[in-house]
């Protein structure tokens, strides 16, 4: 028993992950999107899985290889990726909003192609609901796990997004820095605790990164966790 609680210190507990970038429908053969890879996410879940978790992945654009040994939910949007993370997360012990989603989305989907007709076209936006930071409202006793991607003042960006949206860890990202960020194998990542602790990692597989980030969870859950 203490060997397989070593091996797999997330045995019994529930993961969610979101994953990729979200889809924002212009029309019905247009949209807003990001570079997300969905990659970072999926190593999250496969190290969950590794660690002994139940994964369930909330999926949006996706360009990685699917993960094995996990349920696997698709979405598009950021509206769609909210239903079914809000949906799941009063069953979770973790979850990670690894995702990227849009800050905006069109404020009218088209149902038919727009036409062309004027030389410029503006189109408007409206602001989506942030995820993250309504499960950090709704936290009840889950480990909540945020990413921030940035390209400056990371640390500084970082705790702020810590803070703000009620993290009990965040991965700051500086996808500015070569062989970090979107669609690599590789990541630069710290992670930022709320009790003000930080954890720089070295240039590492997204992989290696992942286990990582899901043994500092399994640490902060505590074996007596929920
Ligand atoms: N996030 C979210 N819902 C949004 C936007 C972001 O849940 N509408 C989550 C992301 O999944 C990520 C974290 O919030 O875990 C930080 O995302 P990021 O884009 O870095 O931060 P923002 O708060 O959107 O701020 P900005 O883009 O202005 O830096
Ligand atoms: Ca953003």
């Amino acid at each position: 028993l203490l060997a397989s609680l070593a091996d797999r210190p997330l045995a019994g507990k529930k993961v969610l992950v979101t994953a990729g970038g979200t889809v924002e429908r212009i029309d019905p053969v247009r949209y807003l999107t990001n570079d997300s890879s969905g990659k970072m996410g999926f190593a999250v879940a496969e190290a969950a899985r590794e660690l002994g978790a139940e994964v369930t992945v909330i999926a949006a654009r996706t360009s990685a290889p699917k993960p094995a040994g996990v349920e696997l939910v698709k979405v598009e949007s950021a509206l769609e990726l909210r239903e079914e993370v809000l949906s799941r997360y009063a069953f979770a012990d973790v979850a990670v909003m690894a995702a990227a989603v849009a800050d905006y989305r069109p404020l009218r989907q088209e149902e038919q192609k727009i036409k062309k007709t004027g030389d410029t076209l503006t189109l408007e936006l409206v602001k989506n609901p942030d995820i993250l930071q309504e499960l950090g409202e709704r936290k009840n006793g889950q480990l909540l796990i945020g990413f921030a991607a940035e390209t400056e003042n990371v640390e500084a960006n970082a705790r702020g997004k810590l803070k703000r949206k009620h993290c009990d860890l965040l991965v700051a990202n500086d996808v500015s820095a070569e062989g970090a960020g979107f669609g690599t194998d590789t990541n630069i990542i710290t992670i930022y605790g709320s009790d003000g602790s930080s954890l720089p990692l070295p240039l590492v597989s997204k992989r290696e990164a992942a286990l990582r980030l899901m043994r500092l969870a399994a640490e902060k859950l505590g074996p007596a966790a929920k």
